[in-house]
């Protein structure tokens, strides 16, 4: 399995051993409605995959690994890392910079690194520039995320980690997969999203925002009990369309039901709920207590 470049939070990596084997076998179209950083429509076996977001940047990431040479994006990074001065211990190691793999290279990095930041958000958007210039700041930032405020500035912190032999590992190998894989990028909201396309051979995944966790892309009202309801209603409708769905979410978290979800399933008993093993997600979950304890569910129409 490839792990997508971007560190998206609420990423279906660490679940994908489980989540996968659910699906179902010989799917044409696989619709990844809520596709984030992609791990799971990168690693599904369809005939074509259709990468969904919202997320206009997430996407656009998304289809520059899709179309640049793998070699050719290494040498961009290392190129704007150069410029910026920010470090390079995939060729210089850690002694270098005065610095170790424990402490990482935060320190070393942050001025340089608000340089690179301040440039990017005074850059037109969307441009092979500014994606250029938005990955090589995720690779530097804190945890590799990506996150915007409000007013769609990127605005991470500098991170402990540089472009080291794991994020080109990961690059390189993501990019190879898009290269194999039949795919289209959308940049849909889920409620517009063209569903009649689709017949009984294909597949939608949906990973939405969790209503009762707070993810980033969850601030500024990016996920509401509105949009829950609608969803439910997008995925009613598939159902009695003929066409297969799985739904991603909680039931419960850190002692918080979800009361809209419960209730939803109550009256539907076509629907099939699996409940994932959190504990494989989650290597700290033996030492968590009740109020830490997380139902990720899976649920189907099949
Ligand atoms: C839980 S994340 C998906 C994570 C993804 N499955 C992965 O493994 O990386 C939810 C995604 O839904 C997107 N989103 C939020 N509201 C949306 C909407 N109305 N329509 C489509 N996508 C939306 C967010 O931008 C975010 O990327």
């Amino acid at each position: 399995m490839v792990k997508s470049p971007l560190n998206y939070t609420g990423g279906k990596f660490r679940l994908l051993p489980q989540i996968l084997p659910l699906f179902p076998q010989g799917i044409g179209t696989f619709v990844d409605l809520f596709c984030g950083g992609g791990d799971v429509g990168a690693n599904v076996e369809a005939h074509t995959v259709i990468f969904n977001d919202i997320n206009r940047s997430v996407i656009s990431l998304l289809r520059m690994f899709a179309t640049t040479d793998s070699l050719q994006l290494t040498r961009e990074i290392e190129r704007i890392t150069r410029h910026y001065g920010l470090s390079d211990t995939f060729s210089e190691g850690y002694e270098a910079y005065g610095a170790d793999s424990a402490r990482g290279l935060a320190d070393v990095n942050r001025a340089a690194f608000m340089a690179l930041r301040a440039d990017l958000n005074t850059m037109r958007r969307g441009t092979p520039r500014y994606r250029k210039m938005l990955y090589t700041a995720i690779v530097f930032a804190f945890n590799n995320q990506i996150r915007f405020n409000a007013a769609g500035d990127y605005n991470l912190p500098v991170g402990k980690r540089d472009f080291n032999a794991n994020m080109r590992t990961k690059l390189d190998e993501f990019i190879r997969r898009l290269a194999v894989i039949d795919h289209r990028f959308s940049t849909r909201n889920f409620e517009t999203f063209d569903f009649g396309m689709l017949g009984a051979d294909d597949f939608v995944y949906a990973d939405p925002p969790y209503l009762i966790t707070c993810a980033s892309y969850n601030e500024n009202g990016g996920w509401t009990p509105a949009k829950e309801t609608a969803l439910y209603n997008v995925l009613d409708r598939l159902d009695a369309d003929g066409i297969r769905f799985a739904l991603s979410n909680v039931l419960e978290n850190k002692g918080r039901r979800h009361e809209m979800l419960a209730d939803w399933l109550a009256d539907r008993q076509q629907y099939n709920v699996h409940h994932l093993n959190f504990a494989y997600s989650n290597s700290n979950y033996h030492t968590k207590g009740r109020e830490e304890v997380c139902d990720e569910v899976l649920i189907t129409n099949y």
